[in-house]
């Protein structure tokens, strides 16, 4: 019988970085399930990722759905080691930092069944985050930590990891980019939400930009600066979409918000972008190989390579119209650089490794 690989899935992030993989280890001789938690469920959040991807419907979805961090993780967890039991998977593979991830992680570790970390060894240091707790738990636990970065495999050397253990893969997430660059329709979001003229994208979701109300409303105040210079388009994550509004969010000119879109309509509008306001992980990867100048309004980054290598830069909220400024009077990139092996190319590299700790051989 062929091994047994379980991927496990859950949140908006996950889904293009386990596109890849699943494509590639496909191509093995190995049974795939994939499992996804319901940690994220609305259509743009989830499902539409999996139409506009290609990615299989998942075999199982658990459908925890939201909660506290302590109640969706334990969901997730009973949910999991009930799976598990069952179907005793020869390996597990969980992507990113989420708390479906550590979840997998813990459950897979306890049972003693070999499980893989899909970006293993980001570090913001920012212990305050809840993905920062996320990545240090997965990664101890892990058997096989794949990394997009070098500077992973430098932190999972500090920490005392095996070396035997990491692998630099590249980033799987660029592999969906790249081979869907084509389809990210610039014109097409700029008629659709009839933007003239140069505009700017943000997405806000960090709870340490959303959740505290004195912190949200040094972010609107931020942001109405922001569209004093350019028309913003928003499209918002559900999380503190009501505590923004209820800020006055909208309550401005050149202010536009949005439900969250599909990926490609997201690229397609960030394609076009004079530049990105963001939180998100993905969001500093994805511009740095666009080469759309990316401001990050966060303290710190787990993805410094996007600022060494990348269009990535850290902001505050009371420098952000003055970045902002600057950016615009720049104008678009020219040269930027890409970091070393996000080069369309991961997902066949990870799942060479995960066939190999399985002992399957490509099918003939
Ligand atoms: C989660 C991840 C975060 C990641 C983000 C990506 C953790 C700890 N956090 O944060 O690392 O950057 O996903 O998007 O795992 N909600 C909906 N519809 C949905 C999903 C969520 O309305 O489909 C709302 C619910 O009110 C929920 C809130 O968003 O309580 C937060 O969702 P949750 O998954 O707990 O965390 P995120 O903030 O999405
Ligand atoms: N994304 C999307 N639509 C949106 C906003 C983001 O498709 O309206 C995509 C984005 O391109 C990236 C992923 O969602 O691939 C990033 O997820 P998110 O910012 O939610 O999580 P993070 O990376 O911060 O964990």
């Amino acid at each position: 019988m062929a091994p047994l690989v379980l991927h496990v899935t859950g949140a908006r992030p996950n889904f293009p970085k386990a596109a890849p993989v699943l494509e590639a280890l496909a191509a093995y001789d190995v049974e795939q399930l994939l499992v996804h938690t319901g940690q994220h469920y609305d259509d743009k959040m989830s499902d539409i990722f999996f139409r506009q991807l290609g990615i299989p419907k998942p075999d199982v979805n658990l459908g925890v759905g939201s909660g506290s961090h302590g109640r969706q993780t334990a969901a997730v967890m009973s949910a999991l080691e009930e799976l598990f039991e069952e179907r005793r998977p020869d390996l597990v593979v969980v992507y990113g930092d989420v708390n479906s991830t550590v979840a997998a992680a813990l459950v897979a570790s306890k049972m003693g069944i070999t499980f893989a970390h899909v970006e293993a060894g980001l570090r913001s240091f920012d212990m305050t985050m809840p993905e920062e707790i996320n990545r240090l738990v997965t990664d101890k636990l892990s058997d096989l930590l794949l990394t997009t970065s070098t500077d992973a495999i430098g932190h999972l050397g500090n920490e005392g990891t095996d070396p035997d253990k990491i692998h630099f893969v590249g980033n799987p997430m660029i592999d969906t980019l790249l081979k869907n660059k084509d389809r990210f329709d610039a014109e097409a979001a700029r008629a659709e939400l009839g933007l003239e003229g140069p505009y700017i994208v943000a997405t806000l979701h960090r709870p340490g930009n959303v959740d505290d109300p004195a912190d949200v409303k040094e972010l609107v105040d931020a942001m109405h600066a922001v569209a004093d210079q350019a028309q913003v388009v928003i499209p918002l994550h559900p999380r503190g979409r009501a505590r923004l509004e209820e800020a006055g969010f909208l309550d401005h000119e050149g202010m536009r918000v949005i439900d969250p879109l599909g990926y490609l309509e997201f690229m397609g509008l960030v394609r076009g972008a004079a530049a990105v306001v963001t939180d998100s992980g993905g969001v500093q990867e994805e511009t740095t190989v666009l080469g759309v100048p990316c401001l990050t309004l966060r303290p710190n980054t787990e993805r410094p390579v996007t600022i060494t290598h990348g269009t990535n830069q850290l902001v505050r909220r009371d420098n952000l119209a003055e970045k902002v400024r600057e950016v615009l009077a720049t104008g678009p990139l020219t040269e930027w650089d890409v970091p070393p092996l996000w080069d369309g190319h991961a997902g066949p590299r990870i799942a060479q490794i995960l066939a190999d700790s399985v002992g399957a051989a490509k099918r003939a």
